[in-house]
């Protein structure tokens, strides 16, 4: 880790030590993992720190069965109760390859548009303004209650659509086929398994089965 941190301008610390580490914590672990953070780990975090959930809940394919999520929690309620911290959802909705090559300046003809779901105004505005930062167009996509809408599978998951694209995609999911879609894209990811495989060795930046 700390070789990675050193090659893309990160400091490696304690998972302890990264939770106070700033305005903004990414949790960017295996959904399972989140269930092994440190029990009191946001205690000690001002309430102004604004925590970003990019994980997504793969049962098949790497986090075994999450009762709560299989009986209808949506995966970032399940984050948020597990750590016992509102979160935004945002980023779990963009491969890395694209959220590391295909950002550009505002108003760029095609800039890809993500999605931002979450309660609290002010947090989801500190990260709609992150997503800008990053290269791309800043989506509303409602309460945390409406973060169904990006998960595994949607017409909105990791499509690299542009704005209004996007806003169509969110709006025409379907509620009621949260875990068809997510084992459609499961099994769609299986399937790309040998192909992601044989493209990390060519670009370190993408590796399989993600
Ligand atoms: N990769 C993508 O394109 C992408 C896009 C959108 C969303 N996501 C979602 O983002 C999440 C992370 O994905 P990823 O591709 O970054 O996974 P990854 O490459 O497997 O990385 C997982 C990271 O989590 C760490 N970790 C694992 N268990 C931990 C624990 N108990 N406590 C602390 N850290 C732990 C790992 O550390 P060690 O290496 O030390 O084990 C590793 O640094 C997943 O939910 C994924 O679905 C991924």
């Amino acid at each position: 880790m700390t070789a990675l941190a050193a090659e893309i301008g990160a400091t490696a610390v304690s998972v302890v030590d990264a939770a106070k580490a700033g305005e903004i914590i990414i949790i960017a672990i295996p959904t399972k993992a989140v269930a092994d953070l440190p029990r009191a780990l946001f205690a000690n975090v001002p309430s102004s720190v604004v925590v970003i959930d990019i994980g997504n809940y793969h049962p098949e394919l790497r986090d075994g069965r999450i009762d709560a999520i299989d009986h209808g929690m949506l995966d970032s309620q399940w984050v948020a109760q597990q750590i016992g911290r509102p979160v935004i959802k945002a980023f779990n909705n963009i491969l890395a390859k694209s959220l590391l090559e295909k950002g550009v300046p505002r108003g760029t003809k095609g800039r890809i548009a993500l999605s931002v779901a979450g309660d609290s105004f002010d947090a989801k505005a500190a990260v709609l303004r992150l997503v800008d930062d990053l290269g791309f167009d800043p989506v509303d996509g409602g309460d945390l209650d409406d973060s169904w809408r990006q998960q595994p599978g949607m017409p909105a998951y990791c499509k690299d659509l542009e704005a209004a694209a996007l806003r169509r995609a969110l709006a025409e999911a379907d509620r009621s086929r949260i875990a068809e879609y997510r084992a459609e894209q499961e099994a769609r990811i299986a399937d790309r398994r040998p192909r992601l495989a044989a493209d990390a060795s060519a670009c370190p930046h993408l590796r399989a089965g993600r």
